[in-house]
């Protein structure tokens, strides 16, 4: 009896831990989870897979896992230019979000990356999103002379 015990205690710790993995990503990122499902799901889709031709998916897309720095990028600024995701052209406006704060673009970020790109750990912190968003400095400027032109007319 003794020995069962032994072997059960793996598998019960096991079964935990697989379970904890399939229901952990959103909990994980509870925030993020409530923002992608407020602002971002009416078009990318709760299950972040888009609509074909229209709103690109962000479920798998190793383009993103490859450039991270493009989510924060998107959500701070938006996306202007045109979109090639594997076949498909993309060439809607995303309009930014720029009243979210770092620490709601970085859960965001870290939500889509675990749910949707299937990395283990989140990536981003509010520094690290301070550091990427540097790189989209080009969406910073077209983004700024939108809003410039919006305010003018
Ligand atoms: C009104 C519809 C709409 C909403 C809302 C929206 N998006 Fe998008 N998103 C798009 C479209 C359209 C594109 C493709 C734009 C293009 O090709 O110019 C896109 C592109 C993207 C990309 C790809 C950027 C790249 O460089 O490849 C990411 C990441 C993204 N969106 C994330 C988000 C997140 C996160 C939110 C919520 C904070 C969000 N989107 C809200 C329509 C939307």
């Amino acid at each position: 009896m003794k020995g069962m015990n032994n072997q059960l205690g793996p598998i019960v710790l096991s079964i935990s831990l697989i379970l904890a993995f399939f229901t952990g990503c959103g909990e994980r990122y509870p925030q993020g989870k409530a923002l992608y499902e407020a602002q971002c799901a009416w078009c990318h889709m709760s299950d972040g897979t888009g609509l074909e031709g229209i709103y690109p998916s962000l479920v798998d897309r190793e383009d993103l896992r490859q450039q991270l720095w493009r989510i924060p990028c998107a959500i701070r600024y938006g996306v202007y230019d045109s979109l090639r995701v594997g076949d498909d052209t993309f060439s809607l406006v995303m309009m930014g979000f720029p009243e979210l704060t770092d620490a709601e673009v970085s859960n965001i970020s870290n939500y889509i990356a675990l749910s949707f790109l299937k990395l283990q750990e989140g990536p981003y912190n509010e520094r690290a999103v301070v550091e990427m968003l540097k790189r989209c400095r080009s969406r910073e400027d077209t983004f700024r002379l939108l809003k410039s032109k919006l305010q003018s007319q």
